[in-house]
């Protein structure tokens, strides 16, 4: 049976589609922004340019090896955020200074012209590379030229180490800023300022933030104001796990402070992190003048993950596009855009169930927007949440996917097979869930604070388990097929 879906779809895809180098597009998703083929990760840019929305992103264009290696920079275009479609490669790695890589950076729009700010990384030798930071313009949105003077910062500062990548570049009061991730002298992370007149020429201002306890080094840093407040997001690697938290080989993260320009210092709070689940990291947010929004775009993916996807010719996918908020408790909080309305085809679920112990829904796990909700005055179970069967990896084997509320320890829980993600759930009179699934993802909005996102195999078409331990609970269901964006 699932075999002969398999050898159907392969069919399906060999007859329809010859020029496309994906063979198999059974964990291809219908609403991400993918790579058309080979392997994709860190997004970049993002930018709201000329009417349209403009996402890149880290890529290597070869299915026959869809991995990490010689960056590119992908680009796709939308005009409202949902409906995506491939534009040719914005940079190829092809210069003396960024020859073994285009490495991630950001966009701006500079009075009309398109922008794009990136890392040239050349490998030296095994222990040392060469990372520079370089510019390139476009007037059509679509064709880029290299700046004849790149680098334009040809070496990281003086106190510094050579991993000096992933430049951010914004505008305030006529004056470029632009932040690079970046190591100190005992190559732990730390993110450096740089100002510029005219995005060619850039002046080092000093260290914006640095930590000797949170990881080996910031990537992606990304600093803006929120709501009133000033926000740094980094993504550190090698951050020790602690209890729950960084359980992931590398994670995004955020301070919450107050920015004074004129001294450069930013004074901050603690160190939390931007998303819990199993696949988020190496973030990019980008202000949208013309909706007045902040959103952040992640890879939706982990450097040590399992991408059962590279025998199908590609790997790796990014996010929703997510609008970001500082809630009353001064915690960053992320909810899928408005636009995402576009994507519903029908609803197909609304119901109140009385759960005890399991009931399948029969809700296909493919292209589904749920919201389900389990007031909790009522919940008379020890757990209660959903689940679905799935695969991890080779080792780990097959599984179930499970994510509930544990009222005796009042946790939210997200269980991949093994892996379990938590976080404290405190006070709340309610759970309220938020989910967009995809053909191979799911990302869960709780309450509309914390947020899971990850990655999940199932060769066959999963569908929504409810289940409680220990006793009953009323759960609020409503479901939305969504649309595959990608097909015309
Ligand atoms: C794509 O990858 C294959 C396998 O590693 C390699 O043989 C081939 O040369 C690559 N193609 C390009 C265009 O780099
Ligand atoms: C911006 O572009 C406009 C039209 O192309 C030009 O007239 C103007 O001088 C430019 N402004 C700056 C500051 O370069
Ligand atoms: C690598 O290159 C750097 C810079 O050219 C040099 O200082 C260093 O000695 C080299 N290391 C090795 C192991 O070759
Ligand atoms: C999801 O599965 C349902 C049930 O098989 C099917 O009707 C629907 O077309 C699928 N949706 C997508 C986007 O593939």
């Amino acid at each position: 049976m699932h075999s002969l879906t398999a050898f159907l779809a392969f069919f399906a895809v060999f007859i329809n589609d010859a020029s496309n180098q994906v063979t198999n597009t059974e964990y291809r998703l219908n609403y991400h922004v993918q790579p058309e083929q080979g392997w994709a990760n860190d997004p970049n840019g993002p930018i709201h340019w000329n009417n349209q929305y403009h996402l890149f992103y880290q890529h290597y264009p070869n299915s026959s090896s869809p991995d990490w290696s010689d960056m590119h920079w992908g680009h796709v275009v939308s005009p409202d955020l949902v409906h995506w479609k491939y534009l040719p490669i914005a940079l190829t790695p092809d210069q003396h200074y960024d020859k073994n890589g285009c490495w991630s950076g950001s966009a701006v729009d500079d009075n009309g012209t398109l922008t794009l700010i990136y890392t040239g990384y050349v490998q030296l030798n095994s222990s040392t590379s060469w990372q520079n930071q370089n510019i390139a313009t476009s007037k059509d949105g679509v064709t880029f030229t290299k700046y004849e003077k790149n680098p334009v910062i040809k070496t990281w500062p003086i106190d510094g180490s050579d991993n000096f990548r992933d430049p951010n570049v914004w505008k305030h009061k006529e004056i470029w800023y632009m932040v690079v991730g970046n190591q100190n002298v005992n190559n732990r992370g730390r993110v450096v300022l740089y100002k510029s007149k005219d995005l060619r020429n850039w002046g080092y201002v000093g260290v914006l933030a640095s930590s000797e306890t949170l990881g080996t080094m910031w990537e992606m840093p990304d600093f803006f104001e929120l709501d009133g407040k000033f926000v740094l997001i980094v993504n550190p690697q090698n951050l020790p796990r602690d209890d729950y938290n960084y359980v992931s080989l590398q994670s995004a993260g955020y301070f919450v402070g107050d920015y004074d320009y004129e001294t450069n210092i930013f004074k901050h709070g603690p160190y939390h992190e931007v998303d819990l689940g199993h696949d988020f990291v190496e973030t990019r947010t980008f202000f949208d003048q013309s909706t007045n929004r902040r959103m952040i775009f992640g890879w939706m993916g982990m450097w040590d993950a399992y991408f059962p996807e590279k025998n199908d010719g590609w790997a790796g996918a990014h996010t929703i596009p997510r609008e970001l908020h500082l809630n009353e408790n001064g915690k960053l909080t992320m909810t899928p855009v408005a636009e995402l309305k576009l994507l519903r085809e029908n609803q197909i679920y609304n119901s109140r169930i009385l759960v005890s112990e399991q009931f399948d829904t029969g809700i296909p796990l493919n292209s589904t927007e749920l919201f389900i909700n389990i007031p909790i005055d009522k919940l008379k179970a020890d757990k209660a949440g959903f689940t679905f069967t799935c695969m991890q990896n080779v080792a780990a084997g097959w599984g179930q996917f499970r994510v509930y509320y544990d009222k005796k320890r009042e946790k939210i829980v997200s269980t991949r097979i093994k892996d379990q993600r938590e976080a404290d759930w405190k006070g709340a009179s309610e759970i309220s869930l938020h989910i967009y699934v995809d053909r191979s993802s799911i990302e869960i909005f709780v309450n509309g604070g914390i947020t899971f996102t990850s990655r999940f195999y199932v060769p066959w078409l999963p569908t929504l388990t409810l289940f409680t331990e220990n006793g009953q609970a009323e759960v609020d269901v409503q479901a939305y097929s969504l649309k595959n964006i990608w097909k015309n």
